[in-house]
């Protein structure tokens, strides 16, 4: 396949020309390569029947999170726009309602509630078994981040192949998806480069960070059964080590302890997963980790740091102990369907707490400026989001009316509503 080819195979193509009906919808886009470009603008809006082969579906959006790869595009220190267009519409952390499915869409019907996959494939022998997060071209497309425009628009159109579909009851944290499965993947690679020894059974683990990832790889390592230790800057207490805490895991400030005291005094970890965003941590939990254990590491540092290490010591402590350490970026169509089953798993552990993540809403694509000042402030926020619309129809196709306070599902009719399956505002 050449370049242009690979260009024009997804729907999600130029934004800028008219399309057939005139029909526009508003979107939040930067120009990339200018800092502080972000702004709404009015963008044509597409047609499933752009996708090939009748696979098209056209998505309206509901929710959409941001997070510090939004904030370094619009830095611009990250970030491509599609070729033909010169903005780039911004949002990778999509939950949207399925409107229309072209004719060769099966797995879909309109109504369904769904989240797009990020990265689409390229050219490498990867691209072409779906794992495009592993793919080795030097260029790849991301929604929202590199050479495709992203979801932060009223309606998105995308290959079913390129959709996951989310149950009802996940209506209020789905948009919570596309992060954890950044951590789903990260952990199922552990576990598979982990077979090498067999009869590997972690019990302790460690998480370095306690933002959105951070907090989700801590959740996800808990459902895995593992004892858990979340280390981060700030001294407790505050949201984020309550967060921990109500998972049953440990949050530990590096001002009081640093993680390799912590290995010092209460043992190595057998797995660690490195998401605080800080490069020089990554060399730290090297010297923390068990014999034979697993370092993964998940932070995009776009900086130019450089530090000191023990280079000797590292290098031994790798070579004697058998040690692993991977890289982990994006995720495939498998994690996002882990990513739904835990996200379930977590709901009846740790009722409501998913929900505690999402702390700042912004309401419609207008409040841009509001947005971006939540994903600036210093502390504070976990995952900041913009409600771009809401429900226009419940299952039966009814306007919507009314909301399970347990569930977050939306209904047309009282009948609806009570018949859906939670039962005295307790999810079923
Ligand atoms: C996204 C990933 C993406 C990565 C690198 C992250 O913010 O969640 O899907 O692969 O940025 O662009
Ligand atoms: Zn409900």
């Amino acid at each position: 396949m050449n370049g242009t080819a690979a260009l024009r195979e997804t729907a999600d193509a130029a934004l800028t020309t008219k399309s057939r009906d005139g029909a526009t919808m508003k979107a939040i886009a930067v120009i990339p390569g200018q800092a502080g470009s972000v702004h709404v603008r009015e963008v044509r809006r597409p047609n499933a029947a752009e996708v090939p082969g009748g696979r098209g579906v056209l998505v309206q959006v509901l929710r959409v999170g941001v997070d510090g790869t939004d904030k370094e595009i619009n830095a611009a220190e990250y970030g491509t726009a599609p070729e033909g267009d010169e903005f780039l519409v911004l949002g990778h952390e999509s939950l949207g309602r399925v409107v229309e499915v072209g004719p060769a869409v099966t797995e879909l019907a309109p109504g369904d509630y769904v989240v797009a996959t990020v990265r689409r494939p390229g050219t490498s022998l990867y691209d072409m078994i779906g794992l495009a997060d592993m793919t080795t071209d030097d260029v790849y497309f991301e929604r929202g981040i590199s050479l495709r425009h992203g979801f932060l628009s009223e309606y998105f159109v995308e290959s079913a192949d390129h959709l996951v579909v989310v149950p009802p009851r996940q209506r209020e944290i789905g948009v919570l998806l596309e992060p954890l499965t950044v951590v789903e993947k990260g952990i199922a690679q552990a576990y598979e480069i982990q077979r090498r020894l067999k009869v590997w059974k972690p019990r302790r683990a460690a998480v370095i960070g306690a933002g959105t990832v951070g907090l989700l790889a801590t959740l996800t390592l808990r459902l895995r059964g593992l004892e858990v230790t979340t280390f981060a800057l700030r001294r407790k207490p505050y949201l984020n080590s309550d967060l921990i805490e109500a998972l049953g895991a440990r949050y530990v400030s590096v001002e009081e302890q640093s993680i390799l005291d912590a290995a010092a005094a209460s043992g190595p970890f057998d797995l660690i997963l490195e998401a605080s965003g800080y490069s020089p941590a990554a060399f730290e939990a090297m010297q923390a980790l068990s014999k034979n254990g697993v370092l993964v590491l998940a932070s995009v540092t776009g900086g130019n740091r450089r530090v000191e290490v023990p280079a000797d010591r590292i290098n031994l402590d790798f070579v004697l102990g058998n040690r692993v350490m991977v890289g982990t970026v994006n995720a495939s169509q498998e994690h996002f369907e882990m990513g739904v089953k835990d996200l379930a798993q977590a709901e009846a552990l740790y009722p409501g707490w998913l929900g505690r993540l999402l702390t700042d809403r912004v309401r419609g694509l207008d409040h841009v400026e509001e947005l971006f000042a939540r994903l600036n402030s210093p502390a504070g926020a976990i995952k900041v989001f913009c409600d771009v619309s809401e429900d226009a129809m419940d299952m039966h196709g009814e306007p919507v009316r009314f909301t399970c306070d347990a569930c977050g599902g939306r209904f047309g009719s009282v009948a609806a509503l009570e018949g859906h399956g939670c039962v005295h505002g307790m999810p079923a």
